[in-house]
Order: C-alpha cells, then sequence, then structure tokens
C-alpha cells in the first residue's frame, strides 16, 4: 500500500509557505529559500557554490561538477536555511531542476531534493531550469502573464511569449552561439580572462566601441532569431591583426546589445506586448540593462544575485507552480539533458546547431 501523498500548502493564508530551490544543473550548486504569502513570493536566502575546478580545462567538466556538487550540496542546506531564519522542520515544499543541464549533475540536485522531501513528509516539484530564470525576473516584479522572456544565458538566447502560468511559445532562438558563450569566447581569445561577461564589461567601459567595426548580426530580418558566432569571428580576425582586447570588448558589445534588445523590441511590437522579462547571466550586464531601459517598454530584471545559476530561482518557479494550482511532481520522475520548455518553431535555419543548442 502507497503512503498518502504530503498535503499540499494553501498560497493563498498570510503564513508563509516556505519554499527550498534547489539547482544543480551545472557547475553552481545553488540552494535558496521562498517564503510564499497572499502577498506574493518573498526569497530569504540564496546560497551558490560556484566551482572552481573547471577552471584549469576551460570548460566545465561534468564528472567534476557532479562530484563537487555531491560534497557542497550537504553543506550549504543549513546556510541557506539559516540565512532565511528558519529551521529545517519549517519548510512546506522542496522544488530541484530536472532538466535541462549536465546529466550527472542534475542528478545530484534532484535526487538530494526529493530525498529530503520524501523524509520530511512535503510536496516536491521538479522545476524547469529556464522556468527558474524567467520567475526569477518575473516574481521580483511580481509580472503577470502576457509577457515576453528573454533568456540569456551560458548555454540559451531564447525569446518565449509567455501566455500564460506554464504556458511558452518559442519565438526566436539563436542559430549557433549563446549570448553569455559568445563573451565568454570572446574575453578567452583577447585574452581577459573567465567568466567572460563580466571581464568584457569591465574591459568595454576603458575601449572605444567605435575602433574596430563589427556589425549587428541578422539587421534587416524579418524573424526573431539571433546569431553571435560571427562577432566572434569578427573579434578573433581584429584580434589577430592587433586591435585592443578593450576596444574589441566594446565593439563586441555594443553589437551583441543591439541584436539582443533590436530583436526582442521588434518581437515584442510584433506581437502586442508592453512586458519583457529579461533573465539568465547576460542580463546582469550593465550595458543591456541600460539599452533596454530606453526602450520605452516596461522590462523586468532578476534582482542582484538571481542573474546566474541559484536555488533561489527554482524556489520561484516552485511558487509559481504552487499559486497556479499544479500538483506536486511524482517521485519516480528522472532528469532530462535536453528538455525543450517549448516546441522549436518550424523556421528554415532551425537546422542541425540550433536544435542542438535549444536544449
Ligand atoms: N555582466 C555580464 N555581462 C555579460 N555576460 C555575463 C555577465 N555576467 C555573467 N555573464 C554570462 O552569463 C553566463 C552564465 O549565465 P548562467 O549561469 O545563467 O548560464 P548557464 O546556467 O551556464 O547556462 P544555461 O542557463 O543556459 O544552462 C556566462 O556565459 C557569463 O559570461
Ligand atoms: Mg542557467
Amino acid at each position: 500500500m502507497s503512503a498518502a501523498p504530503p498535503a499540499q500548502p494553501d498560497p493563498h493564508t498570510d503564513a508563509p509557505t516556505f519554499i527550498l530551490g534547489i539547482d544543480t544543473s551545472c557547475d553552481d550548486t545553488g540552494l535558496g529559500v521562498v517564503a510564499l504569502t497572499a502577498a506574493g513570493p518573498q526569497v530569504r536566502s540564496n546560497i551558490v557554490w560556484s566551482q572552481t575546478v573547471h577552471a584549469e580545462y576551460g570548460g566545465v567538466m561534468p564528472e567534476l561538477a557532479s562530484r563537487e556538487h555531491v560534497e557542497r550540496i550537504d553543506t550549504l542546506l543549513p546556510r541557506a536555511l539559516a540565512e532565511a531564519g528558519i529551521a529545517l522542520s519549517d519548510l512546506d515544499v522542496v522544488a530541484a531542476t530536472s532538466g535541462p543541464g549536465l546529466m550527472g549533475a542534475l542528478l545530484v540536485g534532484l535526487m538530494y531534493g526529493k530525498g529530503l522531501a520524501q523524509a520530511l513528509k512535503i510536496p516536491f516539484y521538479a522545476a524547469h531550469h529556464l522556468e527558474g530564470h524567467i520567475y526569477a525576473a518575473a516574481s521580483e516584479e511580481g509580472l503577470q502573464p502576457p509577457y515576453l522572456a528573454l533568456v540569456v544565458s551560458g548555454g540559451h538566447t531564447h525569446l518565449f511569449d509567455v501566455t500564460g502560468g506554464g504556458e511558452y511559445r518559442l519565438v526566436g532562438a539563436t542559430r549557433d552561439d549563446a549570448a553569455g558563450e559568445a563573451f565568454d569566447k570572446v574575453a578567452r581569445l583577447a585574452g581577459l580572462g573567465y567568466p567572460g561577461g563580466p571581464a568584457i564589461s569591465a574591459a568595454a567601459e576603458r575601449g572605444d566601441p567605435l575602433a574596430v567595426p563589427f556589425k549587428t548580426p541578422l539587421q534587416g530580418q524579418q524573424g526573431f532569431e539571433f546569431s553571435f558566432s560571427g562577432l566572434k569571428t569578427a573579434a578573433l580576425l581584429a584580434f589577430q591583426r592587433g586591435a585592443r582586447p578593450e576596444d574589441l570588448a566594446a565593439g563586441f558589445q555594443r553589437a551583441a546589445v543591439r541584436s539582443l534588445v533590436d530583436t526582442a523590441v521588434r518581437a515584442a511590437e510584433a506581437l502586442g506586448r508592453e512586458t519583457l522579462v529579461v533573465s539568465g547571466g547576460v542580463a546582469a550586464n550593465r550595458a543591456l540593462r541600460d539599452a533596454f531601459g530606453q526602450t520605452g517598454l516596461r522590462v523586468a530584471f532578476p534582482a542582484g544575485g538571481l542573474n546566474t545559476d541559484n536555488g533561489a530561482m527554482i524556489a520561484l518557479a516552485g511558487a509559481a507552480a504552487l499559486r497556479d494550482g499544479q500538483p506536486p511532481s511524482s517521485l519516480d520522475g528522472g532528469a532530462a539533458a535536453y528538455l525543450p520548455l517549448a516546441p522549436l518553431p518550424d523556421l528554415p535555419h532551425f537546422g542541425t546547431s540550433a536544435r542542438r543548442k535549444a536544449r
């Protein structure tokens, strides 16, 4: 005889529902606590352990990432609870990322979250990593659909039309590199260090954006696609011809930001959306935030610490699922390395490379 499922907390009361969120999709071990009341969700803690073990390899080593998650996760839970000012027994819900991401890494957080929920006899929600990124910004502003969501991270440049709770339509994506990936690659080729986003942003402050010509990618297109590999090649050629790294950073950042902002604004106009959510690691970029600030649209960004991967955003996704009345996830569900949030559109350029990237 199977045990009765745990009672679902009522998110519409004044008593807070405490939700633990866990993300171990890549190389950050993230645990965070959100308190959900009738007034909305509030981030109470956000503890992220960023793995440094990969630096010497120039990229994330999946097996090392899994092992680091295993070693760290148990030490981070008491910190996430203490910072939130609650005890383990105060938790009402656990949410953990089930995909997309590195399979071994995902499994660590997912199994840990399920085990915790089962031991505490509380509901468990499996969360989509990109939903976490989107709710990191949308929850901050208390936004309700419909809105456009631009996820700009290390693995994604995806533009979604969010039509309702848990309802997404992919209206555009990158044909090749993700925006964050391009920042990382340009920083590396120019010797600016890792992670590339903050390094490019800092160097760009000292550079001349017009010293090296960078064409804004896909200008004049009818659709809402992105492409960053041409900018990366242009940066490499200019660097080989002796361009200053600061000028490369400034020129590349200007073109990348223009492409993101122009395409998102055109999509908002075409779809009649007045609100835009911009999230993922690249949403931390100051030049990008400033440019979106001048568009006349209502644009929401994640609060500090919620741009790059973290557990609080997964708790926010869990809070949204709870408020939308979604039932808890089965404890039998697994992780998925490839997990599209919405079906891929039938566009000519969504070929092999874009499909591989459009996890
Ligand atoms: N200030 C910044 N400007 C531009 N890019 C930035 C900035 N800060 C971080 N980034 C970029 O954000 C990326 C990391 O973001 P995030 O943690 O959301 O990605 P990810 O989790 O690796 O990928 P995904 O969410 O697609 O699986 C890196 O590529 C990094 O260079
Ligand atoms: Mg991410």
